[in-house]
């Protein structure tokens, strides 16, 4: 359609040179007429007649398949020509759904020698009985959704050359079993969850080509001596827990050809001495495990390599001789980041390759001189964390650029206006320089199609630049931009992500998000000066995150919020909204963070009577800050009910991940807020173990809601500052996770419940401006906090106070105690009277800071990992 795609074609052609998959293209023969055997034809129509088929869907190949037919001639079947045996059934992506049963019908066609089920929904366990498809030579299910253990029966398939189950869930171990497979070539069990140790019986299999067990969670060391695997030529047990030596047996198997070891922690390699015969070596990744020392010399021998990662090889401040990269004359793929050497990276080095395509120096030395120039035309360049104050000139003639990172390096100045002239320039990454501004004319960035630029966190001032139309990812955080946020941030049509926290902005939200598209995900325009309304029109129905807190926002919140039926996260915080409480939030049905804190919303949190379907409320809700508002009314006593990530513990992990431009980022959120008496800060990106309920600094009345101890996942409650009346209800000790209570400044009465004190977890606890009597609880929890917890309370008495219960020394405690109290009484009826009109003064503290970094660790290897 236009370059774009051209580029998005390149990187596809990199990504495919480089992760040589061994996943067979089957070619499907044509298949011979002659009739089927009439037990072969019943065999697949009982098999056809297994699965739920809706008779829909175009690629149901078992649509062709009809009774009375020459079942040789269905889709998907090939027979022997003199036989009429099935001997190959290929249904690869054919909308099969349901779970393969022992006494399948597909276990009654003894003589396949070829299965393909891929990419087909088998959703459950492998059943022993293929173990009786004893001729099968290929067996291909993978992305089946199968799970469970492999069956050791798969040792019986003594045929089998192929073995493909890529991407399933399976668990357990791999069989012993395995090792009867003598013919095996190609051993393809990558992204299930396979766990236990490498199999020795593997080494028996002296006719494999490929090994393919990454991603699974296997452990242990490899064999030291896999010799005996001498047709080898691709093995990848990347992403496991492997750990130890790698085997220089492995290594100098002279067919190898792809070789990969990364992210798991092995933590030795010998130096390998004279290689004997040529090595064949194309691909060598050791990157991201725990290997130290020096980088061993034999890696210069490796003349084949296209592609090397060392990452993460730890020199221990080492010298590294960067030179012995030079005889890798092929080298497409180099990452060298992180090697945590004192030894500098002259780029000058670079000159001399001709092919190389990604280049990542990351997080090491580097310097360049102004007349560098490079010859081989690098699409993706990683130069972050690498202490460079001046930008990379030798870009200029970098025409093939795609992805650029120079992030966390001391760049001040401009942007030169060339850089956006480099014809494909997709990915940009400046975060954390000093840039101040961009060169050129105010349009500069609009001649490039930019998809992806992170500014964040330099000095970039004045007013914000015309962004390139295509952008789709824009991170302009910590900055000094000021004046409105541009309307033609609207003509951004593929927006997915704006984050422009903490600047100067000033006027209202641009109106138009909500015309924008439906994609945009992610709004951060947190602690700027915006003011006005928060208008309908500013919400794009596909937020998942959205962050305007500390700004001067007014009115109420829009409405449409509601419809935003993928909002995760809301933070409004410290504004001066002033509406009422948007109890219509409480069906989202995603909603986890919720955080309303320090504004001006007033009103009951419900109205009377409360709206239909009200079982269900906030079901996702882990963190419901609504503090220092001036909310008022009596709470239900119902009104926790239905929410169940409180109530159930049970965690949904959220799988839902923001995908931009087929790159996985995630983006922490850093919450503040006040447990325990401190702020703190939360990091996390689900916030699953925080369970948050502040209500303080309102003017809640009435009782504690029963309700409320239905919560059981409940970590912080804070209600303190507030007018509740009644006494503590016992039932709080069923909040049995709490670790935090503040129910201080209240007009709470009678006792301290003793039940109080079973629970275990409660380090902190605030009784103090209450109207409690009677002796403090002797649990040791309640025992161990200091006196100030329960201060000015009429009737408490007994350790850790000093009054103790028998009477005596009270007096003067007493009288202070009064006073106290008149004047607490004074607040409750100024709020009472002011009903509307009177707003305290906000005092905001610091509270949910919500942070987009960690997406860039690893950004340019990703672009090359799209699958
Ligand atoms: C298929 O046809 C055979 C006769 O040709 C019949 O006996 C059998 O019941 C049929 N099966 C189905 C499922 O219709
Ligand atoms: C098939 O495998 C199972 C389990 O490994 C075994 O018990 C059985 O004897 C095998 N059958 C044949 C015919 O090899
Ligand atoms: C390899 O096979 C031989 C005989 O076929 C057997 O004795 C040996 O135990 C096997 N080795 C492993 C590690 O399974
Ligand atoms: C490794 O195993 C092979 C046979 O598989 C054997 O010939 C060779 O001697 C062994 N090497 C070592 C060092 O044990
Ligand atoms: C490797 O070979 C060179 C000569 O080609 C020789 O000088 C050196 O000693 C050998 N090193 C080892 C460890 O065998
Ligand atoms: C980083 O660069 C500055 C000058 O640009 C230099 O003074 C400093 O020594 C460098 N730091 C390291 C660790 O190389
Ligand atoms: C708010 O933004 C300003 C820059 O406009 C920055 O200096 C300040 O640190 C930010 N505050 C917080 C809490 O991030
Ligand atoms: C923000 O902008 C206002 C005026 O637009 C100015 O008065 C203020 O100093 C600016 N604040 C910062 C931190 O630059
Ligand atoms: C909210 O604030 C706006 C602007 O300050 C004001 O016009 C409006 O009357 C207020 N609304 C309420 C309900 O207090
Ligand atoms: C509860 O909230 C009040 C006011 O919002 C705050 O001062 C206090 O520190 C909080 N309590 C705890 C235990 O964090
Ligand atoms: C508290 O828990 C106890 C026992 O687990 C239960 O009997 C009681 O009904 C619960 N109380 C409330 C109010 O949920």
């Amino acid at each position: 359609m236009h370059s774009c795609c051209a580029r998005k074609i390149i990187l596809w052609s990199l990504c495919l040179i480089f992760s040589l998959s061994y996943s067979m293209l089957v070619c499907a023969s044509t298949p011979p007429k002659h009739l089927c055997r009439q037990d072969q034809r019943d065999a697949l129509w009982e098999f056809k007649s297994e699965f739920h088929l809706r008779n829909m869907a175009a690629n149901e190949k078992t649509q062709t398949w009809k009774n009375n037919s020459d079942c040789c001639s269905w889709d998907g079947i090939t027979c022997d020509p003199k036989t009429g045996k099935v001997v190959e059934l290929n249904l690869w992506s054919g909308s099969l759904n349901g779970p393969l049963r022992s006494s399948s019908g597909l276990f009654k066609l003894q003589y396949l020698q070829s299965l393909n089920l891929n990419s087909n929904n088998l959703a459950g366990t492998l059943p022993d009985s293929i173990g009786d498809l004893k001729y099968l030579k290929e067996l291909s299910l993978s992305g089946c959704n199968l799970f469970g253990n492999l069956p050791s029966s798969l040792g019986n398939l003594s045929h089998l050359t192929l073995l493909d189950l890529d991407g399933n869930g399976f668990t357990g171990e791999l069989p012993d079993s395995l090792g009867n497979l003598k013919q095996l070539t190609k051993l393809l069990l990558p992204s299930s969850k396979l766990s236990g140790k490498f199999p020795q019986v593997l080494l028996n299999l002296t006719e494999l080509t490929a090994i393919n067990l990454v991603s699974n969670q296997l452990e242990g060391t490899l064999p030291s001596n896999m010799s005996s695997l001498s047709k080898l030529e691709y093995f990848d047990v990347g992403s496991n827990s492997f750990s130890g030596f790698v085997p220089s047996s492995l290594i100098t198997i002279p067919s190898l050809v792809h070789l990969s070891l990364e992210r798991n922690h092995f933590n030795r390699l010998l130096e390998i001495g004279n290689i004997s015969s040529p090595s064949k070596l194309k691909t060598l990744s050791l990157g991201g495990n725990r290997l130290s020392g020096p980088i061993p010399g034999f890696i210069s021998k490796l003349v084949e390599l296209s592609s090397l990662d060392l990452s993460f090889w730890d020199t221990l401040r080492g010298t590294v001789d960067f030179s012995v990269f030079l005889h890798l004359k092929s080298l497409m793929v180099l990452d060298i980041s992180t090697l945590n050497t004192r030894s500098i990276v002259d780029m000058s080095l670079f000159s001399r390759f001709e092919s190389l395509s990604l280049l990542s120096l990351s997080r090491n030395t580097v310097k360049f001189s102004s007349t560098l120039r490079i010859a081989s035309p690098i699409g993706s360049l990683a130069l972050a964390s690498c202490n460079i104050s001046e930008f990379p000139k030798f870009l200029q003639t970098q025409t093939s650029l795609v992805s650029l990172d120079i992030s966390q390096n001391q760049i001040k100045g401009r942007v030169p206006a060339w850089l956006w002239r480099l014809p494909g320039l997709t990915y940009v990454d400046f975060y954390r320089n000093s840039f101040t501004g961009f060169d050129g004319p105010p349009d500069v960035l609009r001649r490039n199609e930019i998809e992806m630029l992170d500014i964040s966190s330099n000095a970039f001032h004045g007013p914000f630049p015309l962004l390139p139309k295509s952008t789709t990812f824009l991170a302009a955080s910590d900055n000094q931009f000021s004046g409105q946020i541009p309307t033609t941030i609207c003509e951004m049509v593929s927006l997915e992500a704006l984050v422009l926290s903490n600047n100067n902005f000033t006027g209202s939200i641009p109106r138009c998000f909500k015309n924008l598209n439906t994609k945009l995900s992610l709004l951060h325009l947190r602690n700027n000066s915006l003011s006005g309304n928060f208008p309908e029109e500013s919400v794009s129905v596909g937020l998942v995150s959205l962050d305007v807190g500390r700004n001067k926002l007014s009115g109420e919140l829009p409405k449409s919020l509601m419809n935003c039926a993928r909002l995760e996260f809301l933070n409004v915080e410290g504004n001066m909204f002033n509406g009422t409480f948007p109890y219509w939030l409480r069906s989202l049905p995603d909603l986890q963070v919720l955080v309303l804190r320090s504004n001006k919303f007033h009103g009951p949190l419900l109205y009377s009577p409360p709206p239909r379907g009200s079982l269900i409320s906030f079901p996702k809700l882990r963190i419901f800050d609504i503090s220092r508002n001036i909310l008022s009314g009596v709470l239900p006593v119902d009104y926790f009910s239905g929410w169940s990530t409180m109530s159930s513990g049970v965690y949904t992990p959220d799988n839902k991940q923001n995908r931009f431009i087929g790159i996985t980022f995630n983006y922490r959120k850093a919450v503040v807020l006040a447990t325990k008496g401190t702020e703190r800060e939360f990091l996390g990106t689900s916030f699953s173990i925080y369970k948050i309920i502040d209500l303080s600094g309102n003017r809640f009345q009435g009782d504690i809601p029963k309700s409320i101890s239905l919560l059981k996942e409940l970590i912080v409650l804070n209600m303190s500052n507030n007018a509740f009346t009644g006494t503590i209800p016992p039932f709080l000790s069923n909040l049995t996770n709490l670790q935090s209570l503040d129910l201080s400044k209240n007009r709470l009465s009678s006792k301290i419940p003793p039940e109080l004190g079973k629970l275990t977890f409660l380090a902190w606890m605030n009784f103090s401006y209450n109207k409690l009597e009677g002796p403090i609880p002797q649990g040791t929890q309640i025992q161990s906090q200091d006196s100030s917890s329960f201060l000015q309370n009429p009737g408490l008495c007994g350790p850790p106070l000093q009054k103790t219960c028998s009477g005596g020394g009270e007096e003067e405690d007493t009288r202070k105690q009064d006073h106290q109290e008149d004047e607490e009484n004074d607040q409750v009826l100024s709020w009472i009277a002011a009903a509307i009109g009177f707003v305290p003064g906000v005092l905001c503290g610091l509270a949910i800071g919500h942070v987009l970094i960690s997406y860039r660790q690893d950004w340019f290897k990703r672009i090359f990992q799209l699958t």
